[in-house]
This record gives C-alpha cells, sequence and structure tokens, in this order.
C-alpha cells in the first residue's frame, strides 16, 4: 500500500528550515521540517527546535480564530520538528506585487492591514511581515504564512516593530508602489484596530517614526 504522507519534494531550503511539498492523508501539504543544527550542542539544538516548532504551530491554529486566513495544521511532529500544513495554492505576493492593477493593489494592502491589526489587538506579533510571507490565491484571496518569528505581546513597541519592518520591505522591494500600498495598509489597519477594545493604533503608527529616528541616530554614529 502506498504511504498515506508523502514528500515529494524540497522546495525551500531555507536557514533554519526545509519546506516540502508533498501529501498527507489525500491533501497537498506542505512540510517544515526545522533541521539541526551542528554548530549548537545536540540537546540545546533539540530543545530549540521543538520550541520553535510548537510555537509556530501554536499560533497558526489560534491565530485563525481571530478571522485571517493562514495554513490549517495537519499534524505537529516534534520528534523531527516538522510541521505538517495545509498547502495554499498561489503566488507570492512579492512575485506579483508590480503586475497588479492600482484598485487590486489598494483592496489587498487594506486587508493586510485588516488582518495584521487583528493580530495585534488580540497580543500577537508576527515578526516577519514580508511580501515573501503572503500568498495570494487564484480568486484573491489572502493568506498569511510563516509564524516562525511569532512572539506574544501587548507592548506597542513591540507592534511598531512589526510595522516598521513591512515598511521597509515595501521601501526596498516595491519603491515605486509603496506609498500607496502603506498609506492602505494603514488605512486598513486603523480602521480594525478602532473597532478593539483599546484602540492602541494612534500611538503604534506614531512610534514607527520614533524608530525610524533611531536608526538614522544609529547610521550616523556608524560613520563617525
Ligand atoms: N502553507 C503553505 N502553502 C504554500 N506554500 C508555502 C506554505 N508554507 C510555506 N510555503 C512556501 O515556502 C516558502 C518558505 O516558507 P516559510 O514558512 O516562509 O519559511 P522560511 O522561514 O524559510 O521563510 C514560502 O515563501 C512559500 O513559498
Ligand atoms: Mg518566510
Amino acid at each position: 500500500m502506498n504511504s498515506p504522507i508523502v514528500k515529494e519534494k524540497l522546495i525551500r531550503k531555507g536557514a533554519e528550515a526545509n519546506l516540502y511539498y508533498g501529501n498527507w492523508f489525500g491533501n497537498e501539504a506542505i512540510f517544515k521540517h526545522r533541521v539541526p543544527k551542528k554548530y549548537r550542542l545536540e540537546e540545546l539544538d533539540k530543545r530549540i527546535r521543538t520550541k520553535r516548532t510548537l510555537n509556530e504551530a501554536r499560533a497558526l491554529i489560534k491565530v485563525k480564530n481571530y478571522g485571517l486566513n493562514c495554513p490549517q495544521v495537519y499534524e505537529i511532529d516534534v520528534e523531527s520538528s516538522s510541521i505538517v500544513m495545509k498547502y495554499i495554492k498561489g503566488e507570492k505576493l512579492k512575485d506579483i506585487l508590480d503586475q497588479m492593477d492600482e484598485s487590486k493593489k489598494i483592496k489587498l494592502f487594506k486587508k493586510i492591514g485588516i488582518f495584521i491589526a487583528k493580530l495585534h489587538e488580540n497580543g500577537h506579533v508576527h515578526g516577519d511581515i514580508t511580501t515573501s510571507n503572503m500568498i495570494i490565491t487564484d480568486n484573491d484571496e489572502l493568506f498569511l504564512i510563516d509564524f516562525g518569528l511569532h512572539d506574544y505581546s501587548d507592548s506597542i513597541e513591540d507592534k511598531s516593530v512589526d510595522l516598521h519592518l513591512f515598511k521597509r520591505v515595501l521601501i526596498s522591494s516595491h519603491g515605486t508602489h509603496y506609498e500607496m500600498c502603506y498609506a492602505a495598509f494603514l488605512k486598513g489597519y486603523k480602521e480594525e484596530y478602532s473597532k478593539a477594545q483599546v484602540d492602541e493604533s494612534t500611538s503604534i503608527i506614531k512610534n514607527i517614526a520614533v524608530i525610524e529616528t533611531r536608526g538614522r541616530y544609529v547610521k550616523k554614529e556608524d560613520r563617525l
């Protein structure tokens, strides 16, 4: 009998994890396998991989409840530090953003803002909000992936660091579309946050400028 779990092909060899496309009991699946690091003591390495695997899997399971799309977790295998999750068929936003028409972009970035606000207002930071960690399906649905750097936080600083990273990604990878996309993103973020019990969005967004000033200050120091 054929095995119900098949890893068909390696799709990405990352610094921390290898990702395989395959099949899990008849479902197209992604296997995210955290690989051992030779430079770490074996026992410590195992503990780190277990912790990160569980943290990512728990985040994926939990944040779904807030009404944002992310891959469904099929199985967690602590022994091999692997998460098996639903394969989301689509394109990475990074690869298709530049060809999208304006109105589609505005709608999409507003949606991204809504998704990130849903995370933040519920005490989660994603940790790696980039256009590589978003998949757009054929029917234009947005999925957030890669909760490997996810953390729990209620701090305004942590949430603005999350937004600041995304802003920098937009400027560096999608410079020509940056202003329109970023404005739509903030609009969605603020609108969603205004529905929360405590609307901290103004403070969070204001703090991005503070982080940027700090960045410039450090750079100036480097030049001296
Ligand atoms: N559930 C998924 N469905 C489809 N593709 C995925 C899925 N999860 C990951 N990928 C693909 O694998 C790549 C790497 O996965 P990711 O979780 O972002 O790990 P990394 O930490 O290496 O960035 C993604 O950019 C995406 O192309
Ligand atoms: Mg990623």
